[in-house]
């Protein structure tokens, strides 16, 4: 039996053992897949246990995304870009190689699943940590018409922008600069703030009724930027329920060269965590 792992520090609750248990349904192809509880000291023995157990590929979900780029002896493109993994898979001669998921994620599930059209699109992204800098190199990558980063430190948002390369289409924004700014088509919340009860200020001119709003997390941590939203007239708000279900996918078609349907285990969980739940 093929055996898969997510290793991360919280992972009690990370759904990817049930996402991939649906995809091997699904696909009819046999595995295994758990959560393993992995502190940044010991992550990389634990990872190296997993190898020699017969772990052929792991997700690896916070706060270990940066730190395991060094233990890949290849990475991708994408991966070597960001400075980020998501994704292992054990090649023939047991070394490690890294992937990232999380961006085409984020695109497949804009574009397939709400069918949104990025072409000419002015994006802002809220943050400009690891979530912030994942999502900003997976937009440029489609044909989106510019991209503003605003962050509580603005020189955090300077160094994603300077990496990011892009100068025609990028740009940074303090919330004084918003004052003369018109609605955005997409916002996008890459910020860490929901998950302490906080959201990223935002001036409310920033977002029209056919602004797209997505919060890159899900659950409670999306829940304040999501009333938000709303408040501010957004008709068109999503959270990143469906960005981890299709970064899965993603992940799941690298180790098993099958990309599963991903509609039904979306649709089961996202039955169980409603958008607008007050709970
Ligand atoms: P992640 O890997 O989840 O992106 P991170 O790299 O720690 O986590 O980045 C968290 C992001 O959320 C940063 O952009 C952070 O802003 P700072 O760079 O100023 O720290 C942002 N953030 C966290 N709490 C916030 C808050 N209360 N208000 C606004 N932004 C916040």
């Amino acid at each position: 039996m093929k055996r898969f792992a997510v290793f991360g520090d919280p992972i009690a609750h990370s759904l990817s053992p049930r996402i991939h248990s649906a995809f091997s349904k699904k696909t009819n192809i046999p595995l295994t897949y758990t959560a393993i509880h992995a502190p940044a000291a010991t992550f990389e023995d634990q990872l190296a246990e997993f190898n020699r157990d017969g772990g052929i590929g792991a997700n690896i979900t916070l706060p270990l995304k940066s730190l395991v780029v060094p233990m890949c002896a290849e990475l991708s493109d994408f991966a070597q870009r960001i400075g980020a993994v998501n994704t292992l898979s054990r090649r023939l001669d047991n070394h490690w190689r890294g992937d990232n998921t999380d961006g085409p994620g984020l695109i497949e599930d804009l574009v397939q699943r709400h069918h949104i059209n990025l072409y000419g699109r002015r994006v802002l992204i809220l943050g400009a940590g690891g979530a912030a800098r994942a999502a900003a190199f997976a937009l440029l990558e489609t044909n989106i018409e510019s991209l503003v980063i605003s962050n509580r430190t603005p020189a955090r948002a300077a160094a994603l922008a300077d990496a990011l390369a892009d100068p025609e289409r990028v740009m940074t924004n303090t919330v004084a600069d918003f004052r003369n700014e018109h609605a955005f088509d997409v916002v996008i919340d890459a910020t860490s703030a929901g998950h302490s009860g906080a959201h990223h200020k935002l001036p409310a001119h920033l977002i029209a009724p056919n602004t797209v709003c997505y919060h890159l997390s899900y659950g409670k941590a999306a829940r304040n930027f999501i009333a938000f939203a709303r408040q501010a007239g957004a008709t068109r708000v999503f959270d990143g329920l469906g960005m981890l279900v299709e970064q899965a996918a993603e992940a799941f078609a690298i180790w098993n060269d099958v990309r599963p349907e991903t509609d039904a285990i979306y649709n089961e969980l996202r039955a169980e965590a409603p958008l607008d739940a007050s709970d």
